[in-house]
């Protein structure tokens, strides 16, 4: 039995699914959050299947036995790797997410839509089924963001070699007349003022986040776990490497926020 009180558990393989923590805590200021940043582990996308999913299971389990609510898999390469086994295993509701190919499809006028994800993801079985329901007019421009992950797990965002791989990820796609770019990584929001520069004021740029929080709002609410505290929520972090990286990134003064280096 989950009490509406407990708090809404969040993992990735590192501290990329904040920026689903974030979109997740301003749609449901109230609610608790404990986020679990596997950086030891990170990246994921090159590892295969089974890893990602033994990882998720450990990452879930942690989770739980802190008695979280529901579960958020705030990681593109867990999801398409892992959610089927993870549900099959699980009773607690668990919400995943993927790459926005749909909605771009959508909004593209150019019929060229790209995408930039890791090796992982665009690997899977799941991202393969969900672009052939994908109009057949429209083509997905695939680009694996190497090195991208790491960077940013190193504290080294807005470094020349992350501007010099973006760079060399993303003009191919422009050639190639894209109109909608997917973010199909949770670690990538965090590059939006750099991919910017790149692409220019024309090209929409496409990430889950919003989707997810959501989602995260209408499961709670069909399963009755909603937290009706007026209050604002607690979160905690916790992080199997050095804390540097994740503290910067969530910095923010309205919110109670404890950040613990752990090793699990
Ligand atoms: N944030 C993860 C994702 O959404 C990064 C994967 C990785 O660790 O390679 O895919």
């Amino acid at each position: 039995m989950k009490s509406n009180n407990f708090s809404i558990g969040i993992f990735d393989s590192g501290v990329g699914g904040t920026s689903i923590w974030k979109e997740i805590t301003t749609l449901l200021p109230n609610e608790n959050t404990i986020y679990l940043s596997d950086s030891k582990n990170a990246p994921y996308g090159e590892k295969t299947k089974e890893k990602i999913t033994e990882l998720s299971i450990k990452n879930i389990d942690f989770l739980l036995s802190k008695n979280c609510k529901l579960i958020i898999v705030a990681c593109n390469t867990a999801t398409t790797n892992s959610i089927k086994k993870l549900r099959e295993k699980y009773s607690v509701p668990i919400i995943g997410i993927e790459p926005a190919i749909k909605p771009a499809a959508l909004k593209t006028s150019t019929n060229t839509i790209g995408i930039l994800a890791t090796k992982g993801t665009l690997n899977s079985e799941l991202f393969e089924k969900t672009s052939n329901t994908i109009n057949k007019e429209i083509t997905i421009k695939e680009t694996v963001g190497k090195g991208l992950v790491e960077l940013i797990e190193s504290g080294k965002k807005d470094s020349p070699k992350m501007k010099e791989l973006l760079e060399l990820y993303i003009k191919p796609m422009l050639i190639e007349n894209v109109d909608c770019l997917v973010l199909g990584c949770t670690h990538y929001p965090y590059l939006i003022p750099q991919i910017r520069e790149i692409v220019g004021k024309n090209i929409q740029i496409i990430d889950s986040g919003e989707a997810v929080a959501r989602q995260t709002q209408n499961i709670l609410e069909k399963h009755f776990l909603l937290n009706l505290n007026s209050s604002n929520g607690v979160h905690e972090f916790y992080i199997n490497k050095s804390k540097e990286t994740l503290e910067r990134l969530i910095k923010d003064d309205n919110k109670s926020i404890k950040v613990l280096e752990k090793n699990f």
